[in-house]
Formats: C-alpha cells, structure tokens, sequence
C-alpha cells in the first residue's frame, strides 16, 4: 500500500543562541536537534501515535510533516508528490489536504471571530466558497458533525460561551472543512478535563471513519495511543527508539524507554497499582544528546557499550555527593578540588586537584557503583597531579527488527 504521507531520514534543527557562558565553555553546539534522522510512513486510514516525553520533538515532526517548519535535511511525500522543497505557493493547494489541530483551542481560536466566521474561514481562504449562506450552510453542517447541535445554537457566539471541550469541537471543524485527507492532532485532548476526553477522542475516531480520514495523533499519554492508534512511534530527543504496531508493542515492550513510559502508565486496578515513576534524572539538553543512545543515563538496562562519555561521570559524583553529610563530603571534595575545574577532550576528562591518588580512589568508588559506565571505561590514569577517564568510543544504536517493530538499543544486535 502506498503511503499517505512518508518521512524519510527527516531532520530539523533549530538555531539557538546559548548563553554567553555555554559558548565560553563550548556547549550549546548553537543548535537542537529537535528532529534527528526519523523515517516514518503513515498509510491511508490509519491512526498513527507519536509518543514520548515533552521535549522529545513530536510536535516539531507533526509541523515539519506539514512544511509549517521547514526540514533541515530529508524528504517528505505527501500523496506521491515530493513536497520537500516546496515554498509555501507551491504547498497552498495541498494546505487544504493536510491540517493540524493544536492542543489549546484558546491559542488557536480567534476571541473576536464568531464560531461561523472561526470554522469557515479556511474556506474562504483556500477560495473553495464564498457568499455569506454558503459559508453558513457549511459552518452548519460541519458543526453538526462534530456534535455540537444544534448548530444554529453555535454560530453567532464567541469562543469565550463555549466550554473546553466545545472550543475544540470548534477546532476539529474547522480544520475538517476543507476535507482534509490527513490531520495532525497535537495533544488534542490533553488540555481538556477528564469528563470529556473521552468524549472527544470518540469523536475523533468516528470522524476518522465517516471521512476516510489519516491522523498523526501527538500524546504524552500510552494509555491514550492505546486506545485509538494502529501504529506508534515512540520518540525520546529527537529519535525513534522503538516503532511498530500498537499491538506487540504494548504486549511486549522491547526499548527500555518503552518499557519505562508503559509502567508508569496508572493501573485502574488497585491491586496490580504500582509506582508511576520514570526513570531517574531529567530529561538531557535537546541541545547536547547524550552520546550513543541518548536515553543511557537514565535507563535502567543499559550497559558498557551505550554511549557512557566524561559527563555521565561528573553526573554520577555529583549525585553521590548530593547523598553525603557534611564531612564525608567535605573529605571527598577536598580530595577532588574543585568539581567544575575539569577538562574533557573528546572522550577524555582530566580532573582533580593535588591528591590524585585519593582522586583516582574516589574515581573507582564511583564507578563501582555505577557498574554499566565502568565497563566503558578504558583506563584511568595519573598524568602529572591530575586523573584523566578515558572512555570506549559509541555508536548510536541503529533500528533493528525484532518480534514485529523496530527497536533502537543495543540490546538488541544483528543476527
Ligand atoms: N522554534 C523553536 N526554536 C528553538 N527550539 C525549539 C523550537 N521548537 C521546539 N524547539 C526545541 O526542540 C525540541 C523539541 O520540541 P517539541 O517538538 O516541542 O517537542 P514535544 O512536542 O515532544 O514536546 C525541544 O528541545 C524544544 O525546546
Ligand atoms: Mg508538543
């Protein structure tokens, strides 16, 4: 089956001015990868999840899809045609095909603009229908499929008569009556309260079947891409780290991540509730990804060869010593000097003040506890007063296919 819509090796970058001091010390390499080499194809009719973690570039790939963001390298087709280079003339005969509908309907609907004008404006601007019954008669009409009726009752008033749920209502109309082939639901449901989320994704779904529609549906949320997607990708900065059908992927896990994200998942049942807790540590600058796969530091599972650079070393003593009382640690920082004296080169950091035997003590105590990085440790040695860490060299996992999706994690390797 051709695909509707398909990414290949899609990348977007975003410039960003670091502070003046993350230029002093050469971080912030001037740009996020927001994106970073996804390739994904959505077929006709499907509902396809993007999930993962704020930050980790879903709503940028959603926008790049659509060409609102241009791609820094990659290729986008969209119904055969190759729109990668399109500019945004040659895009506007196909804006009419391909629509986006935001998380907040408050920031996507105009306050001073009546629900009629709100929802038939597209059509005016894409010079489908003009004349004032026309637009009406179609405002009606496609307020009435998506459940607000009577419709009279809604067109002459304001976003602000409506509730949440309504306004986005309002939104998926709008964004309907071009007769899109394919939407991009960005988080549709996550600013709505509880009562009517389910309500809302119904909808959806009933849409979906009555108009022969595609969706990219955006959640933070597993429990929702459950309920409603054929297929998921889940994403963590910028990269796809496991992509498949909904089915064996919430069956049986195999990224570690995945299996992070799906644990955390709340259990209606009390009795198999268990602890909704990610794993350790924040989520890493978008801006400098962690080396090899840029989940390592916080996963569970990893091992030697994941990616473990001079950094995830200066993480672990400063999260040791963020458990030390005070002369424990005193004696500790004393034997290392000052912790942000150090010196990376590549994958060599030197550090430490004028005991570097007690340095290099503390160094293995460290490692010991941290079992995966000291296996990717190379050597550590004396040089003149300091320590420097030498680490193995790390490749980015690539996808690999086991048990019906692709997975991104060492391990999983080759046959
Ligand atoms: N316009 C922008 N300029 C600079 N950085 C951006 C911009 N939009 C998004 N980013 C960065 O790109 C990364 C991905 O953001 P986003 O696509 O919004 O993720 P998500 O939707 O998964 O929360 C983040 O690090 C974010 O800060
Ligand atoms: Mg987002």
């Amino acid at each position: 089956m051709a695909a509707l819509i398909e990414a290949r090796e899609l990348e977007t970058h975003f410039t960003i001015r670091g502070s003046f001091a993350d230029r002093l010390l050469g971080r912030g390499h001037g740009f996020v990868r927001a994106v970073d080499r996804v390739s994904i194809a959505i077929n006709p009719g499907e509902v396809f999840g993007l999930v993962g973690e704020s930050g980790s570039g879903k709503t940028t790939l959603g926008r790049t899809l659509l060409k609102l963001v241009d791609p820094t390298s990659g290729t986008i087709e969209f119904e055969g045609k190759d729109i990668t280079r399109y500019d945004e003339g040659a895009m506007r005969p196909l804006r009419r095909r391909m629509q986006i509908v935001y998380q907040d309907p408050n920031a996507s609907l105009n306050p001073a603009m009546r629900i009629v004008d709100a929802v038939s404006h597209p059509l005016k601007i894409h010079g489908i229908l003009e004349g004032r019954d026309q637009l009406r008669t179609a405002a009606t009409d496609v307020l009435e499929r998506v459940g607000l009726s009577p419709p009279e009752a809604f067109l002459e008033k304001y976003p602000d008569d409506l509730s949440g749920g309504q306004k986005q209502r309002v939104a998926i109309a709008r964004a309907l009556i071009t007769q899109p082939s394919f939407l991009v639901l960005d988080e549709p449901v996550a600013m709505l309260d509880m009562s009517v989320r389910a309500k809302v994704l119904e909808l959806l779904l009933r849409l979906k079947q009555e108009s022969a529609l595609t969706y990219l549906f955006i959640t933070h949320d597993l429990a929702t891409a459950k309920f409603l997607c054929d297929r998921i990708a889940i994403m963590y900065l910028g990269k796809v780290a496991e992509i498949g059908e909904s089915q064996p992927i919430y069956a049986a896990p195999k990224h570690p991540y995945t299996q992070s994200l799906l644990a955390a998942i709340p259990q209606p049942d009390p009795s198999r509730r268990q602890v909704a807790e990610l794993p350790k540590g924040e989520i890493p600058d978008a801006a400098r990804p962690p080396a090899g796969c840029r989940f390592h530091p916080r996963c569970p599972k990893s091992i030697g060869i994941c990616g473990w650079e001079p950094r995830d070393l200066i993480d672990a003593i400063e999260d040791r010593w963020a458990t030390l009382t005070g002369e424990s640690f005193e004696r500790e920082r004393s034997a290392l000097g000052d912790l942000s004296a150090f010196t990376i080169t590549g994958r060599a950091i030197t550090l430490g003040g004028d005991r570097p035997e007690e340095t290099k003590h503390l160094i293995g105590r460290v490692l010991d506890d941290h079992p995966a990085m000291k296996d990717a440790v190379e050597a550590v040695e004396v040089d003149g007063g300091r320590v420097s860490v030498v680490f193995r060299p790390a490749e980015e996992p690539p996808l690999r296919t086991v048990d019906r999706r692709d997975v991104a994690c060492v391990l999983y390797p080759p046959d």
